[in-house]
């Protein structure tokens, strides 16, 4: 095992983990201990009341535009979405879909759909029409909001419980009017929504209750170690956990100023944003910092001084980038494990404990993780096994939507979540990641269901049978590749291949569509039920990578 890397200097909230990890409790944290909650009050309208609302809550870029709230016109704006919401009749468990691109308003959305006690559901800018529909018609939403040009991917007639479609522009050019209701809410109630993908089935919608907001600010304030004085960036779009958990509730609940940026990555971008913001903390993911770093030298025409604290999740982090940061930008970065399901931080490396290059962390102060054999008994220290999480935890989610048997199937164990991530535990309790249980591609952080793509390439009229896996790939960590069989009398083009890849691309998301696509005579398959076996189209695609570098 590589070097132990030395923790940061700073003034840090959490400085002695070993003896917050033996007696931390959840109920020592007062929102914890809440009779009724608003996650949206306690985001923005609490901070007012106490006395910080002109305290900048966002710096929003997108090429030349340029807007810096406060956390009094944030709220302003919450109130006039709430009045526009509320005057469309929306209420209390309504399901409020909001496809926007990452702007303000995006963030503001959310926030005023949470406060009058309606579901969130965020949809990642990227989705197309049939990504969107499977989404919205599984959760039988009520509402959308959306704006023109998002909106044309979406056909009414296609989602026939949305009863309203709100635009963008049209709240926006709408006098304001203020209201300020709060729906005062049971912790356990849903507030947010959001659909991902395991290896079988159509994506499920993971929802989350009020109570998650405990875990989102203690871990705001562990972990990301945000403080009143900092620039706080994470680059995910809310459509995603990580841009909903991380990007929104867990930096506003601790009062941060948060950066939200437009548009896609873009390296020289990227440290301009942080030299002209002052960005103190950057939460992303290790495929753009392993762009970075394939950058060289660029950063040096950079100031990027403000940076104290760099964090990263969502795929494995590779050390060599470690290493990388740590030597041109002398910051570790330091890598935090968790999931949709598991509605915040599970395994961290706090920036006041030293860090192993190669591992995710510690599990996280009040949580108790497992390294689990396949009866469910917990395995000795070293061994690889199922990796686990004790239950329950304040972020951990409510149910999936509508789909019970489902929910039930992440408890196989008495007392235990199952991740679906394979893992091992080191004497001095780092954990590090070894891979996933089951087909689930994760292409660069995001992750990606093979069923849905299967399903997706199988309607494209060439297409008789699909199997799909995740490549590995150094830059992306996997990437999507397709193995077909074609329906007879077709023959193998490359544009036959773009037709398809078009296919997939602008039916579900450009991150879905299959990087690489083979044509293959037949697909392997089981014996009894004839399931595709994609772990063999995966070995079979490893070992000729391995014979290719060599
Ligand atoms: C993977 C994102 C390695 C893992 C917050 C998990 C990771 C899935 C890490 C969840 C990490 C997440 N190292 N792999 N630090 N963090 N993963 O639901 O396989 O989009 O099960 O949540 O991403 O992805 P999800």
């Amino acid at each position: 095992m590589g070097e132990i890397l030395k923790p940061l200097k700073g003034d840090f909230h959490l400085t002695d983990y070993q003896s917050v990890y033996e007696t931390f409790n959840w109920k020592d944290v007062s929102l914890f201990n809440k009779q009724t909650v608003n996650a949206a009050y306690e985001t923005i309208d609490r901070h007012v009341e106490e006395g910080y609302g002109e305290k900048i809550a966002l710096h929003y870029v997108n090429q030349d535009k340029r807007e810096d709230l406060t956390f009094k016109e944030v709220q302003r704006q919450v109130n006039h979405y709430v009045h526009i919401l509320r005057s469309n009749g929306v209420k209390k468990g309504d399901r409020v879909f909001i496809f926007l691109p990452k702007n303000p308003a995006c963030y503001i959305a959310i926030l005023a759909t949470i406060r009058i006690g309606a579901i969130a559901g965020p949809l990642f800018e990227g989705f197309m029409e049939e990504a969107i529909k499977e989404r919205i018609n599984d959760c039988k939403a009520n509402v959308l909001i959306t704006d023109q040009t998002l909106g044309e991917r979406i056909k009414t007639e296609n989602i026939p419980t949305v009863a309203t479609i709100l635009y963008q522009e049209t709240i926006e050019k709408a006098p304001i009017v203020e209201d300020h209701y709060v729906e005062w809410m049971d912790p356990g109630e849903g507030m947010l929504i959001h659909y991902t993908s395991g290896s079988t089935g159509q994506p499920k919608g993971v929802l989350h209750a009020h109570r998650a907001v405990t875990h989102h600010a203690q871990s705001g304030k562990w972990v990301l170690d945000v403080h009143d004085e900092d620039v706080y960036w994470c680059t995910s779009h809310p459509g995603w956990v990580t841009g909903s958990v991380y990007g929104l509730f867990a930096p506003w609940l601790n009062r941060a100023t948060i950066v939200i940026q437009g548009g896609r990555f873009n390296a020289k971008l990227w440290y301009q944003i942080i030299e002209d913001l002052g960005v103190s903390i950057l939460y992303s993911a290790p495929t753009a910092f392993r762009y970075l770093m394939a950058e060289g030298d660029l950063y040096k025409q950079y100031d990027l001084s403000s940076l104290r604290h760099i964090l990263s999740v969502g795929e494995p982090l590779n050390p060599e980038v470690i290493y990388w940061a740590h030597r041109a930008l002398q910051l570790r970065i330091h890598d935090t494990w968790w999931m949709t399901e598991t509605g915040g931080h599970i395994i961290v490396n706090l920036p006041s404990e030293p860090i192993k290059p190669g591992s995710m962390g510690r599990p996280f102060p009040g949580i108790e993780v497992g390294i689990l054999d396949e009866e469910g008994n917990e395995l000795p220290r070293g061994e690889i096994g199922q990796l686990a999480v004790k239950t329950t935890w304040p972020g951990l989610m409510k149910t999936i939507w509508n789909n019970d048997e489902k929910f039930r199937s992440y408890f196989p164990y008495k007392g235990w979540y199952i991740s679906g991530d394979l893992a091992t535990q080191d004497e001095d309790g780092y954990i590090f990641f070894q891979g996933r249980h089951d087909d689930m591609i994760n292409s660069s952080g995001e992750r990606i269901g093979p069923f849905e793509v299967e399903s997706s390439l199988i309607e494209h009229p060439a297409v008789k049978e699909a199997g799909v896996i995740g490549k590995p790939d150094e830059i992306r960590g996997e990437i999507v590749k397709a193995f077909i069989t074609l329906r007879s009398n077709v023959d193998e083009t490359p544009e036959l291949k773009e037709s398809i890849r078009q296919h997939v691309k602008t039916r579900l998301a450009a991150h879905s569509a299959p990087r690489e696509i083979e044509v293959i005579n037949e697909l392997p398959k089981t014996k009894i039920s004839g399931k595709i076996l994609r772990r063999e189209l995966k070995q079979k695609e490893i070992e000729r990578q391995a014979i290719d570098k060599s």
